[in-house]
C-alpha cells in the first residue's frame, strides 16, 4: 500500500465501488458527527481500505441541499475526510446529459462547474481561487488511464442545482446556453470546500439519462440508480488505474 490517502465520494447507484475495496475499517456517519443519509441508494458511512493498492476512504452516501441540509452540513463529510489525512478527493455523481455528443451510459470527467445552488459551504471571508478547481494534472492522469483501458471518458462542465425536482425543458435549454454539459444536484459545494482546504479534486459524472426535453422519455429516479450500477464497473477500473498512475511524484509521469 502506497501513495497519498484519497477520499472517494460515491454518488447515486455507485455504492458497488465499495465491493472492490479491501475494507479495513468502517465509520458510520453518526459516529463521525454527520446526520445519517436518507436517500435510497445512499448508505451513510465511511469505509477505510485499499483500491488497486492505493489507500482510500470511501464516503458512501452523501448529504444534499434538497434534503434540507445546510451548505455547511453538505460539506461536512469533506471536512471530516480532510481531518483523517485525505490529501486528494474524487467526487462521483449521477447526472443528466445536455450534450448531444455525450450519450447516457458514459462517464464525464468534470473540467469545470457552474454552482447554481446560490449557496456556499464557506463561512466568513474565504476568497478562494477556483480557476483550476478540478486538478489539471490529475485529470491528465485519468485521461491517460481511460485511454489505456479503452474507456469512453468525456470531459465537460457540470451544472449543480439544488433539486430535488428534475429540470424543465426550458431550464435545460438555459443550462445549455450557459455552457453546461451535464446537470445534477451535488458535488459543487463539496468541491468548493475541498479547494478551501487545499485538497486536489477530481470529479466524475455518470451520465444516467438525457436531461429533460432531450428525449421523449420521462425521468425516473430508479432508472438513474440502475444506470449508475451498470456504469460503475468502468469507473472501478479507472479509479484503480488512475490512482496508481497519479501516485507517482509530480514530474515523473
Ligand atoms: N437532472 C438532475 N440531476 C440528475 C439528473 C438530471 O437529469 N440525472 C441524475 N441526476
Amino acid at each position: 500500500m502506497s501513495g497519498p490517502l484519497t477520499g472517494i465520494v460515491l454518488g447515486s447507484g455507485l455504492g458497488v465501488l465499495a465491493e472492490v475495496v479491501e475494507i479495513h475499517r468502517e465509520v458510520a456517519f453518526g459516529e463521525a458527527g454527520l446526520p445519517a443519509a436518507a436517500v435510497p441508494g445512499h448508505a451513510g458511512k465511511f469505509v477505510f481500505g485499499t483500491l488497486g493498492g492505493s489507500p482510500v476512504v470511501l464516503m458512501q452516501g452523501r448529504l444534499h441541499l434538497y434534503e434540507g441540509h445546510s451548505p455547511q452540513q453538505v460539506a461536512a463529510g469533506v471536512r471530516w475526510l480532510a481531518r483523517q489525512g485525505v490529501e486528494r478527493l474524487v467526487l462521483t455523481n449521477a447526472a443528466g446529459t445536455l450534450n448531444p455528443h455525450f450519450a447516457p451510459g458514459a462517464w464525464m470527467m468534470l473540467a469545470d462547474h457552474l454552482n447554481l445552488t446560490a449557496a456556499s459551504p464557506l463561512q466568513g471571508a474565504e476568497f478562494i481561487d477556483l480557476t483550476s478547481a478540478y486538478d489539471p494534472q490529475w485529470r491528465a492522469a485519468f485521461r491517460a488511464a481511460a485511454m489505456v483501458q479503452g474507456m469512453t471518458l468525456h470531459e465537460g462542465v457540470y451544472a449543480g442545482l439544488r433539486g430535488p425536482q428534475y429540470e424543465t425543458p426550458a431550464e435545460i435549454r438555459m443550462l445549455r446556453t450557459l455552457g453546461a454539459d451535464a446537470v445534477g444536484m451535488s458535488t459543487v459545494l463539496e468541491t468548493i470546500q475541498a479547494r478551501a482546504l487545499g485538497l486536489r479534486v477530481a470529479a466524475f459524472s455518470c451520465l444516467t439519462n438525457w436531461a429533460a426535453g432531450m428525449s421523449p422519455a420521462a425521468l425516473d429516479h430508479h432508472e438513474v440508480l440502475a444506470a449508475g450500477r451498470q456504469a460503475a464497473q468502468a469507473m472501478v477500473r479507472l479509479l484503480g488505474n488512475g490512482l496508481r498512475e497519479s501516485d507517482a511524484p509530480a514530474g515523473s509521469s
